[in-house]
């Protein structure tokens, strides 16, 4: 949009490979919006802040702020980055807490960087805004450039003025700017997540009733979602949600609910229901096969918790795959980005597990076909093919319902979550 933007990170590894235009993790459109802004001198990166944030007018804190041990969120990273800027800052600064970040952060960040400045003894102005981001990994950009809202809490007209500017082009059909206190700001984005949670835990809790009743639950599915108080999105049933937000950020919002003596039953159901459901599609393997899986071989179609990403923080796959492996399968797995982040950190050094980079490969000598992540080149594969290189026909499919081929008509052993189980 014209700005000047300098991305600054302590990962010196990062920063070097963002220098040399390699990306480090996989978001559609992601690449050529960065090379080209860096050949148009417009965004820059380092690991110096005191450098970045010279000439700044505002300063975005979008670190990691990971699960702690209690479930509560780690706030180290985003307290480093105050001290920092409380220890480099040279002019006035509008300082935005982008991270997902639990209610009265804000405050702590405020007290962060006045300690620092206090400790220097020189007295600048600056104004600590929250804005938390509602993009999709694998839609990132879209979601970033035409946002449904913008949220901005604070309690600076200053700053509210100044973000609303630097929001301006992004709001040009109409106004999604939503300025509210900083409290509120920060619940909003709990509140967003712990709602999107809940409807697929929900879903899933009604898809494992189907199964014992003997109902469909991508038919119910439909059912529901014409009424338009429910809505068709985020009810498919599946093996549960993964990644680096819906997770942590439940966890962390019963945590604040606890910190305030409320115990919240809804919140923490709903986090219970997906640990379960994150096993029901072992569970359907073992079911098959017997609880010593010794002597069986598994084909895993998607590692990564979604399609469009090669993100895999909290994905299905990690559990599922474990379980099987624990139980003395062999697996051979395919993702069409997450490989390297399986075998580098969510499933590094998995005895029994190996990877292969065509889909087809996992299929030969395998007993079973267990799908887990809805990319699209999964949605219409060669059936012949699929017949052809498998020991027997059986599909085990955890993804959210997408209904695109019915494997029972041609002939395949094929268990979703939420069908009616007398049908096999
Ligand atoms: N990933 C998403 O889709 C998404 C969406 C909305 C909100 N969020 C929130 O945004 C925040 C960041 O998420 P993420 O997925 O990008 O995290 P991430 O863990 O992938 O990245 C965080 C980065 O911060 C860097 N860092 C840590 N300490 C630093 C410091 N002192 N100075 C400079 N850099 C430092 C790390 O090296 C790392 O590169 C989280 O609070 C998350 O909840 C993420």
């Amino acid at each position: 949009m014209g700005n000047k933007v300098t991305c600054v990170d302590i990962d010196q590894k990062k920063i070097e490979k963002l220098e040399n235009g390699i990306i480090p993790i996989f978001e559609p459109g992601l690449e050529p919006m960065v090379l080209i802004n860096v050949k148009n001198k417009n965004l820059f990166f380092t690991t110096n802040l005191g450098e970045a944030i010279s000439d700044a007018e505002v300063v975005f804190i979008a670190v990691g702020t990971p699960m702690g041990a209690d479930g509560s969120a780690d706030l180290q990273y985003v307290l480093a980055v105050a001290k920092s800027i409380g220890e480099s800052m040279v002019k006035e600064l509008v300082v935005v807490d982008k991270s997902t970040v639990p209610i009265g952060t804000a405050d702590k960040v405020k007290a962060t960087i006045q300690k620092e400045l206090d400790k220097r003894g020189v007295k600048l102005k600056f104004h600590v805004v929250s804005n938390p981001e509602f993009l999709k990994e694998g839609a990132a950009i879209s979601d970033f450039m035409k946002p449904d809202r913008v949220i901005v809490g604070s309690d600076s007209a200053y700053a509210i003025d100044k973000m609303k500017q630097l929001y301006q082009p992004f709001c040009m059909s109409h106004d999604r700017f939503i300025a509210m206190d900083v409290r509120s700001a920060e619940m909003t984005k709990y509140a967003a997540n712990a709602m999107l949670a809940t409807k697929i835990s929900f879903m899933n809790e009604i898809a494992n009733i189907c199964e014992k009743v003997g109902a469909d639950a991508n038919q119910v599915r439909i059912g529901i979602g014409s009424d338009s108080r429910i809505g068709y999105s985020f009810i498919y049933p599946g093996a549960g949600y993964g990644g680096s937000c819906f997770p942590k950020d439940v966890k962390a919002l019963a945590k604040i609910a606890k910190e305030h003596d409320y115990s919240a039953k809804l919140i923490t159901s709903v986090e219970e229901v997906n640990d379960a459901q994150k096993l029901v599609i072992a569970q359907k393997i073992i079911n098959r096969f017997g609880e010593d899986l010794t002597g069986f071989t598994f084909g895993v179609w998607g590692l990564a918790f979604k399609p469009g990403t090669d993100d895999m923080r909290e994905a299905p796959a990690i559990y599922v795959i474990k379980e099987l492996v624990n139980r003395g399968a062999k697996v051979k797995a395919y993702d069409p980005k997450a490989i390297n982040e399986a075998k580098t950190y969510y499933l590094k050094g998995i005895q029994h597990l190996t990877y292969v980079t065509s889909k087809y490969d996992v299929l030969k000598d395998s007993d079973a076909l267990v799908l887990l992540t809805e990319w699209k080149e999964f949605r219409s594969p060669d059936f012949d093919e699929l017949k052809n290189q498998m020991k027997n026909p059986i599909v085990f499919d955890g993804r959210n319902q997408y209904n695109t081929f019915n494997l029972e008509e041609k002939g395949f052993e094929y268990y979703q979550i939420g069908k009616i189980k007398w049908k096999y």
